[in-house]
């Protein structure tokens, strides 16, 4: 496959070395993947950002691209970073720690790309149509795009996600191509699956089973908007799921009336999933909401069970700063605030130091959080919806 006149010029170094790099990453993938073409992405979301999972090897490939004048193509947003940009000292991170993380925050933004520092940047204006091409790299947001809102992206790695967003291309393989995107394994859910955690559950029992398989759900009940983030949060971390479809109830209708021949697993229990991702104590340490990044419907439900009460336990709130803004804007903020709980933003449990705060058993309504709380901050962690995770803040033990 050859590539357009103007590729090859950018390939050939024409329009300077940023752009000759990340040409050479994307025709390397296209070469790897049996790309015909690449495709113009209308969108980017960059991950790689929390200085905790960069380093100084990290920080040194971003600076790269910063010294020899890249800047993006296409409008692209960043992941969570290891803290709260602004709130960093009260909520106890180090200095050092948030210097090299703001520094690092900064040299992206040098590149052009919005520093969001969320993994829902589709509630705050990344927000693809569906059957958009898009090159984003966060496993959670890569599923809510493909399966809920219908756009078209593969689980990009942080390097290859700033070369599309360089480039404003991405090589055309995988689940930007129809016949990659029906499903390709079943599950019949005979469990009651009603709460977001258990929603959470749900998707950590069928995404270790699914692998990197295109899941359809038969028999659940209809979704909301959380729900969807938290089925497909914990597919991709359990297994490596990047797209899913729900029967009647997601948008992409290649796989409305496919499927049938499949044969179905049937999904009758949650309670191994529950019981696997309960591992703490009944005392709680800490209570961690907000994974994938709190919207403005869940701030609004925290704020609804909080109000009038006081928090025992350390408790945060981690979301956007434009959801921070608009929680504030609807009172939802001081509601909140006036508890004892944080609402934090830039970052989360599992991307920022954790490990140094010393909790043991953390409590939880992400079934992704939890596993990767466990697996790797060392944490334990206690896992259900959100009055649960939110009555453990108020009491500070954990209740069934
Ligand atoms: Fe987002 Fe952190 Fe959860 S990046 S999906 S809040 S682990």
């Amino acid at each position: 496959m050859m590539l357009t006149k103007d590729e090859q010029a950018i390939f050939d170094g024409e329009s300077g070395e940023a752009s000759q790099k990340a040409m050479e990453i994307l025709a390397a993938l296209r070469k790897i993947y049996g790309a015909e073409s690449l495709v113009p992405v209308s969108s980017v979301q960059v991950a790689g950002v929390s200085y905790k999972n960069l380093g100084e090897a990290g920080r040194d490939f971003i600076a790269w691209w910063s010294e020899h004048g890249a800047k993006v193509r296409s409008f692209s947003t960043l992941n969570p970073a290891g803290i709260d940009l602004k709130r960093w000292k009260q909520l106890g991170f180090s200095k050092d720690f948030s210097e090299r993380q703001k520094e690092v925050v900064s040299l992206y933004e040098s590149l052009g790309i919005v520093p969001t520092c969320t993994c829902t940047p589709y509630e705050i204006g990344n927000t693809p149509k569906f059957g958009d091409h898009i090159a984003w790299s966060e496993s959670s947001a890569v599923s809510f795009a493909n399966s809920y809102m219908g756009a078209r992206t593969n689980r990009e790695g942080g390097p290859s996600a700033l070369a599309a967003a360089i480039i404003g291309k991405t090589p055309c393989y995988g689940y930007h191509l129809d016949k990659n995107r029906g499903p390709s394994i079943s599950f019949d859910v005979k469990a009651d699956v009603a709460s977001e955690a258990d929603f959470g559950a749900l998707g950590f029992a069928t995404g270790a089973h699914a692998k990197d398989a295109v899941p359809l759900f038969y028999g659940l009940r209809p979704m909301r908007q959380t729900h969807f983030k938290q089925l497909g949060a914990a597919m991709a971390a359990s297994g490596a799921v990047a797209l899913y479809h729900v029967e009647k109830q997601t948008p992409d209708i290649r796989c409305r009336g496919c499927g049938e021949a499949l044969e179905k697993i049937c999904i009758e229990s949650l309670d191994d999933a529950y019981s696997r991702l309960n591992t703490g104590g009944d005392k709680v340490d800490f209570v961690s909401l907000g994974c994938p990044h709190a919207s403005l419907e869940e701030m609004r439900e925290i704020a609804g069970h909080l109000k009038g009460k006081r928090v025992s336990v350390p408790t945060w709130i981690t979301t956007s700063i434009g959801t921070r803004a608009l929680s504030d804007a609807y009172g939802y903020l001081k509601a909140i605030e006036s508890t004892g709980a944080r609402v934090v933003t830039d970052t989360c449990m599992v991307v920022s130091p954790i490990e140094e705060f010393g909790y043991g058993t953390v409590a939880a309504n992400s079934a992704k959080g939890c596993y990767y709380m466990q697996s790797w901050c060392g944490v334990e962690t206690r896992f259900g919806d959100v009055h649960q995770c939110l009555d453990a803040a108020i009491s500070g033990s954990w209740r069934k």
